[in-house]
């Protein structure tokens, strides 16, 4: 079983209007609400790809109970423990030109009771539990340190965790030896003060691409520093240009066979799904981050966040450009 801790769920509404009158009312012509949260995404994903997966959080009110009710409905195994505070609203407003803009509310304060409440179910479930994923942000509460705790409590039973967070709780998570750490550009960037965008890199495809500026070199750079700081391995999202992983191996990159158009929000959470995944089932490197390639350009292609054709991803799967640039 795959657990997924998400320790600040959401319900994300989101209004489509033609255009944003800032001074006037809208009337938005669709209204979409779901749950929403990076942990959510990564557990739809695995449900989707037939993981047996338990998404474990905390949920509060009436948003944590249709957050709830929706996990149900879309047939997600979850145990959510109840908090007095009110499980946060995520709010996006799409106009006609795809113009996003998104208010994310902070979420509940979480008192240190009912974390430990989800502690002790969570150290009860690590019993049945192949892998662990800590995906998303920390409720406001809960120490900088809560990442770095449920690592060292997934250590302690030997089940290995792929953290996906940005901060102090990324850099604290990182300390307690995660097996995977999946940072985007900006929360590599974040973690190590490193610039990694060079305007006018030599993209993947071997051309000078607006939308391929990243540093490699800078990147790998990054990577390597994290994971001298405890992660087993670091696999970096490059957005378009694919995945750069720091292995026991040495260095990979990979690459989809071209840029998708579509919703990019949630990709990442798509590839951490895919990255846990191949590790629970011991596919070699090359093979993960093949599928976590395929999954994340097929989530990108799928409007919503948390979803994917299933075709999309398998037939994405075999152009996948997957390369050891450095062996250790
Ligand atoms: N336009 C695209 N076309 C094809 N693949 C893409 C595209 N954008 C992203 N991907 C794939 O999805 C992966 C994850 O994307 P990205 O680096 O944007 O993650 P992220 O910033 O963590 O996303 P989020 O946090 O919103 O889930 C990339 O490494 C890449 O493989
Ligand atoms: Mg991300």
């Amino acid at each position: 079983m795959i657990l997924v801790v998400c320790l600040n769920p959401a319900l994300d509404v989101t209004h489509y209007v033609s255009a944003v009158d800032w001074a006037g009312v809208n009337r938005p012509t669709a209204v979409h609400t779901r749950p929403g949260g990076k942990g959510l995404n990564v557990a739809r994903t695995l449900h989707a790809l037939g993981a047996d997966v338990l998404l474990m959080g905390l949920a509060g009110g009436d948003t944590g109970r249709a957050v709830e009710a929706a996990l149900r409905q879309a047939g997600v195994p979850s145990a959510l423990i109840p908090i007095s505070g009110l499980t946060r609203h995520t709010f996006t407003v799409v106009d006609d030109a795809g113009t996003t803009a998104s208010f994310n509310e902070a979420g509940p304060e979480v008192t240190a009771h009912e974390f430990d409440s989800l502690r002790m179910a969570y150290l009860e479930a690590l019993a049945t539990t192949d892998a662990v994923v800590l995906s998303g942000s920390l409720p406001p509460g809960l120490p900088v340190t809560t990442y770095a705790a449920l690592i060292q409590a997934a250590a302690a039973a030997g089940v290995p965790v792929l953290l996906d967070s940005n901060g102090a709780a990324l850099l604290q998570g990182v300390s307690a030896g995660p097996a995977i750490v999946k940072p985007n550009l900006d929360e590599l960037a974040g973690a190590t003060g490193k610039i990694l965008s060079a305007s006018g890199t030599v993209c993947a495809a071997g051309t000078v691409c607006a939308a391929h500026t990243v540093d490699r070199a800078a990147v790998r750079e990054a990577a390597t520093e994290l994971r001298a700081a405890g992660a087993d391995a670091v696999v970096a999202s490059l957005g378009p240009a694919g995945l750069l992983a720091v292995t026991a191996e040495g260095c990979w990159h990979a690459w989809p066979s071209a840029v998708a158009a579509g919703n990019a929000t949630g990709a990442g959470d798509a590839v951490a799904a895919a990255l846990v995944h191949g590790l629970v089932a011991r596919r070699p490197w090359d093979e993960r981050l093949r599928h976590a390639v395929a999954l994340g350009a097929a989530a990108v292609a799928a409007p919503v966040a948390g979803e994917f054709r299933r075709e999309s991803y398998l037939d994405g799967l075999r152009p996948v450009a997957v390369r050891l640039e450095e062996v250790r």
